[in-house]
């Protein structure tokens, strides 16, 4: 069967009604969906009655207008692979249906969100948090699955709906990584295989527990992998690089 597209509010508002005693799990993206959304969809699909999945490029989350159009958009794949994971509806809403206020109103969150990812792309964070709150008002889910590749963006999810009260719950999925140790990313799609190559020597210079943060900075540059940071954050060791001209993040 093929999943339903939904473009407007009005339109799912309208269906949710119908949902009303039902459980309802929730998978937000961006579209250029891959095997590590796909297991947000799977566990989604294994643990609720309905299963939705939103694919919205969010323009306040990108600080760089470049990375933004160059974000990959690849809506017939991704239909396909919903569909095929028995997804009953995909949300796929425009720009001024998301934001009437043209962005005068955001969430901010004040500590967490200034470190790391927040601190290399200001406002990044208030753009995901506000976008995310958004949908979870409009969706009205449950239970909404985040990977704990993008770990700062989970934390501070939950972090949201600890601190509003909000009545759902947030479900961490781990990070799917390829047979070389590469965490799945949509960004990877701009990658050479070339490039590629360097994205798995990094996952893997990463991946090493007994080594400094001083030794894993050492063995990047060594690598010629341009590093935006390296930092501990309680008993993880988060990073972003940049590959051929592409953002990427992991943590272990
Ligand atoms: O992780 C993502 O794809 C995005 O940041 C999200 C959560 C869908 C918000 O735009």
């Amino acid at each position: 069967m093929r999943t339903n597209v939904i473009n407007t509010i009005p339109e799912y508002l309208e269906l949710r009604k119908s949902f009303s005693n039902k459980t309802v799990g929730f998978v937000p993206t961006m579209g250029a969906l891959h095997e590590g959304h796909a297991e947000l969809l799977r566990r989604a699909r294994a643990e609720n009655d309905i299963v939705i999945c939103s694919i919205f490029v969010n323009p306040t989350q990108f600080n760089n207008a470049e990375d933004l159009e160059k974000y990959p958009r690849t809506l017939n794949n991704d239909l396909d692979l919903v569909s095929h994971l028995r997804t009953d509806y995909l949300f796929c809403p425009e720009f001024n249906e998301m934001y009437p206020d043209k962005y005068l109103y955001k969430i901010e969150e004040k500590e967490f969100s200034k470190r790391l990812c927040g601190f290399h792309r200001p406002g990044h964070f208030d753009g995901v948090l506000t976008v995310v709150m958004k949908l979870f008002n409009i969706i009205k889910p449950t239970h909404a699955y985040f990977g704990e590749k993008d770990y700062q963006q989970l934390s501070l999810i939950e972090g949201m709906v600890h601190a509003f009260f909000m009545d759902l719950k947030i479900v961490r999925v781990p990070t799917i990584r390829n047979s070389n140790g590469l965490a799945l990313s949509s960004r990877n799609t701009r990658l050479s295989t070339q490039g590629i190559k360097k994205a798995e020597i990094f996952a893997n210079i990463l991946n090493q527990p007994k080594k400094t943060i001083e030794d894993i900075k050492k063995e990047l540059t060594h690598e010629n992998i341009e590093i935006e940071y390296v930092e501990s954050y309680g008993s993880r060791r988060l990073a972003a690089v940049w590959i051929e001209g592409v953002r990427l993040i992991d943590n272990v």
